[in-house]
């Protein structure tokens, strides 16, 4: 069967009147009709009405095998009924916001500091953003330095400072309205590149206050680090004296309880964490070596914080019992999520195969993303941000594959996202179902 784009949008719209009609009002009392770019659907976003599971429902009950999780917030699925009775009860019975200190935000620094190879301390705040915001700003305080290393493609949240080289070509800002002189505090570096990286912080010398980067990278196919190459940014940090951040706001507590440092074997001054952190509510955090957050303590000479809603004790709770879930199951969960992210990355490329689609599909444990291959490129290793550019077609996967699969009841964002512990054997089916008839829609439309 022969379907083309417009087909395919009108099949969506069809069945989705009550989520249009939303949308005409959004786009009316919101900036572009959204408050997060990335939730942009073309041609129209659904509107979620209830979500449970791995499942989402929107607002004209159409069901959805949901990979985005929230995110990838949600790594025990939506609303895990032991998580939501436990804050239905304090929500109703203590209450949800003190702005004061609670027992929960303790002993959730404390379940970091013993899970997290790097985290002697922790300061909480509300999201990923604030997080490397402060991650970075406590590297220039405690070096008394400037220049911050992030990697080309790298998404650490819009913070003012970071907000570099994120989108193709790489480089320059992202955004108007930020200070010229900010890009002076900023340098690129190639992801997994460990010999252009390694000249690039020796030119930066001793300028450099810190590294950042994802050690497994969202916009990178969740691709894990080589090694080799985290081990060079260790070295060579510390032999300059600055700084390694890992932003782990994705890969904490995701792919291993300790996250990707590890996995990987590698120890950051500086973590950064988010998403699963607060169980499925708004927290952020920073965790690493004591003298470096001993700089943010009341008096100190680093300012961390404000934030009204900073260790919220909705979100304290949420995120303590998921980590004691995540800790007390580690021992079979962790494999278990990883062997469904190698078994649904090998289904996608076998039924790619099968329709003589050339899909790639990378990631790390239970994170997956799946690329269109160029014509020229089918063997080329996608290993960065910019592999990815190069080799792949990125806008059929953002667009004709995620709205081939929602018209087939599954939601992906970057043809791909985070397998959670609801999505069982049944799900898995019900994935590779729907992608063998979004595939056999859209190969004769496909790019040449
Ligand atoms: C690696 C990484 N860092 C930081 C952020 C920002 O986190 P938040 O959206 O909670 O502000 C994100 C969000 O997607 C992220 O993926």
């Amino acid at each position: 069967m022969k379907s083309t784009d417009t087909e395919l949008k009108g099949i969506y719209q069809k069945e989705r009147e009550g989520s249009y009609s939303l949308w005409k009002r959004a786009q009316r009392a919101m900036a572009g009709g959204v408050s997060h770019n990335i939730r942009m659907v073309d041609p129209f976003p659904f509107f979620v009405k209830s979500a449970r599971g791995a499942w989402l429902e929107d607002v004209d009950g159409n069901r959805y095998l949901d990979f985005w999780m929230g995110h990838y917030a949600h790594i025990l699925g939506h609303r895990p009924p032991f998580v939501a009775n436990a804050l239905a009860n304090a929500l109703t019975q203590r209450g949800y916001h003190f702005g004061l200190l609670n027992r929960e935000e303790v002993e959730l620094a404390e379940l970091i500091c013993h899970l997290v190879p790097c985290a002697e301390m922790v300061r909480f705040c509300t999201s990923g953003t604030e997080a490397t915001m402060y991650a970075v700003r406590l590297a220039r305080a405690a070096t008394g330095r400037s220049v911050i290393l992030k990697a080309k493609g790298g998404w650490h949240g819009a913070n003012s400072d970071l907000c570099f080289g994120i989108h193709p070509p790489f480089e320059g800002p992202d955004s108007k309205g930020l200070l010229p002189k900010a890009e002076e505090g900023v340098s690129l570096f190639p992801f997994n590149d460990t010999e252009t990286t390694k000249e690039i912080l020796r030119e930066t010398g001793d300028g450099l206050a810190g590294v950042i980067l994802e050690p497994v990278m969202g916009v990178g196919g969740f691709v894990s680090a080589d090694p080799a190459f985290l081990k060079m940014l260790r070295e060579e940090t510390e032999r300059i004296g600055a700084l390694l951040i890992f932003d782990e706001v994705i890969s904490g507590f995701r792919v291993g309880l300790g996250g990707a440092q590890e996995m990987l074997e590698v120890t950051p001054d500086l973590v950064t964490l988010g998403k699963v952190v607060g169980g499925g509510f708004p927290a952020g955090a920073i965790a690493g070596k004591r003298e470096i957050l001993e700089l943010a303590r009341p008096g100190g000479p680093v300012l961390i914080g404000g934030g009204t809603f900073s260790c919220n004790p909705l979100s304290m709770l949420a995120g303590l019992l998921t980590l004691r879930f995540l800790e007390s199951n580690a021992n079979w969960l962790y494999p278990h999520l990883k062997e469904r992210g190698e078994l649904l990355r090998r289904k996608v490329e076998e039924t790619g195969e099968a329709f003589g689609v050339p899909l790639r599909c990378t990631g790390t444990g239970s994170l997956f993303m799946t690329h269109l291959m160029r014509e020229e490129c089918q063997e080329k290793e996608l290993r960065s941000p910019q592999d990815i550019e190069e080799s792949t077609h990125s806008q059929w996967r953002d667009r004709e594959l995620r709205l081939a699969m929602l018209v087939n009841g599954v939601h992906l964002l970057h043809g791909g996202g985070a397998i959670s512990l609801a999505h069982g054997e049944k799900e898995m089916a019900f994935f590779t179902e729907a992608l063998e008839r979004a595939l056999r829609v859209l190969k004769e439309g496909k790019p040449q």
